[in-house]
């Protein structure tokens, strides 16, 4: 099988927002206790934090981080997790049935993710709390002192305010699932006046306010309406979340749902701009796609799990092969949306659907969704590049017209480089690209980086690497012609320079 590219440096999407890279920790199951943290682990440092699971995240360059959730933030108080940790008081956590110590809160997470070098995203809870929970956080958070909960803070040793940028405006809102479960009039109502007093808090704010929590939601798109309706000048992004899994074992129809994923992104643009126009607006919305991944093989497993214990082991996805190339593909989509999705988190980072996985007090290790995320990451910073592609096509049981390629490309001026990445979906052949390079001929190849494997159900565990890139692709360019074979199921990363 064969098919062309045409890459220019002019034909150009947008510039890469690195934030597309975030990713997300949620006070559920094992991603914060045995996972981030677990004082007493031999590579704990000496406030508690996994010195071997920072190294992992920190390789992967997260620009943005999550907090703390989720379903979980919508009954959560934050106030149970500040001050002397021996004062904290453990509650029952109702989105995951489970006990939360709060040895871990506000201020843990900042250092925590100071240190790896990331910046929080903060929830706030819009279930059972409101208005006066969310503008006493941020005064806690961003107010530098001289009032009540700015100094509260201070008393609590932290001299300088955190200066969290970017908020979300509670989780999930309309699901049925949710405490505190919204109409969208009373969702929209609620985040407006809560972005009000936030912003009169602290201006330098940026807000997301929450959107379906996915394209089946019966209210989809008339949920994102009514609620722009009410908060289009008061926020910066509207939310979009959406996991997908391969439960009928259809591993064609299973690679093409990026395709699903492409198509919600286009509709919520579209209702953006709709609501834009019915304003008169002069400000365009921006699309926060803050949870997304694989997420369907830990189900069955956690419906046996017993309510009320501490970090019990829920949502331990153990990724395969398959996984990683959609989630290659995902991050692609991402990519050619450049221009309107400016965050996206992978749901989640550590232990729960996460593409680092650790041992209670033993070893960490990742996943097969590692690489993919990691190649974008480090790789895929600059101008996102508008691929002209022509692919050979299959139809699968929900989709029409797949190409079998995926396709984004990365240029970034200022080192001169070039990241292309691509996915070949078709289950048996490999296809050969030619690629007309001509703005690119005096670059050459620095590396070919492919993920492969006969197997696509093959695993990683703590024991074995099985899952794992090599850089023997064999990608060439001459004459402003790049020529490579991409292997049947395979993940590649084309580096230029
Ligand atoms: O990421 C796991 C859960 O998925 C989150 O808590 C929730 O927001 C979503 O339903």
């Amino acid at each position: 099988l064969k098919a062309e590219l045409n890459l220019d440096k002019n034909y150009q999407i947008g510039k890469v927002d690195e934030r597309i890279y975030g990713s997300f920790i949620e006070h559920l199951g094992r991603a914060v206790y045995g996972g981030i943290y677990e004082p007493g682990h031999p590579k704990a440092d000496e406030h508690g934090f996994r010195k071997d699971v920072m190294e992992l995240v920190r390789a992967l360059r997260v620009p943005i981080v999550r907090y703390p959730g989720g379903n979980m933030v919508s009954a959560y108080n934050w106030e149970d997790g500040v001050g002397p940790k021996e004062e904290r008081p453990q509650r029952l956590e109702l989105a995951w049935r489970t006990i939360e110590t709060n040895q871990v809160g506000t201020n843990e997470f900042a250092d925590w993710a100071r240190k790896v070098g990331s910046e929080v995203m903060m929830a706030v809870n819009l279930g059972t709390r409101g208005i006066d929970a969310a503008r006493n956080l941020i005064e806690y958070t961003n107010h530098p002192g001289g009032t009540y909960w700015s100094d509260l803070r201070r008393s609590h040793g932290y001299e300088n305010p955190h200066n969290i940028k970017t908020w979300c405006l509670g989780n999930e809102m309309d699901g049925p699932w949710q405490v505190g479960q919204k109409t969208a009039y009373e969702y929209g109502r609620l985040a407006s006046e809560t972005a009000k007093a936030m912003r009169l808090v602290d201006p330098n704010i940026e807000l997301v306010a929450c959107g379906s929590s996915n394209t089946d939601m019966p209210t989809f798109a008339e949920w994102e309406a009514t609620i722009l309706d009410h908060t289009y000048e008061q926020v910066d992004y509207v939310s979009l979340h959406q996991y997908y899994g391969n439960h009928e074992n259809d591993s064609a129809n299973y690679l093409a749902k990026n395709m699903d994923m492409d198509h919600f992104i286009k509709t919520v643009i579209s209702i953006c701009d709709y609501i834009k126009a019915k304003h008169r607006s002069k400000k365009t919305l921006n699309l926060s796609f803050d949870e997304w991944n694989v997420w369907y093989h830990s189900g069955e497993h956690d419906k046996k799990l017993e309510p009320w214990t501490i970090a019990p082991p829920q949502l331990e996805d153990h990724y395969n092969f398959e996984d990683a190339l959609l989630v290659g593909s995902m991050l692609i989509t991402f990519l050619q949306h450049a221009d309107r999705v400016k965050m996206a988190c992978l749901a989640q980072l550590v232990n729960v659907i996460a593409p680092i996985m650790t041992e209670n007090g033993g070893r960490a290790w990742k996943q097969t969704i590692y690489y993919p995320y990691l190649h974008v990451s480090v790789f895929g910073r600059g101008v996102s590049l508008q691929p002209i592609l022509s692919s050979p096509k299959y139809d699968s049981k929900e989709f029409t017209d797949v190409p079998y390629i995926d396709c984004a490309a990365v240029l970034n001026e200022e080192a001169e480089e070039l990241s292309v990445f691509l996915v070949n979906k078709h289950l048996s052949e490999s296809i050969s690209l030619t690629a007309d390079f001509r703005s690119f001929k005096e670059y050459r190849v620095l590396e070919h980086i492919v993920l492969e494997n006969d197997d696509l159900k093959a695993v990683n565990t703590a024991e074995q690497q099985t899952v794992i890139p090599h850089a023997r692709g064999d990608a060439s360019l001459k004459d402003g012609t790049l020529s490579v074979n991409l292997s049947k199921t395979s993940w590649n990363v084309i580096r230029l320079g």
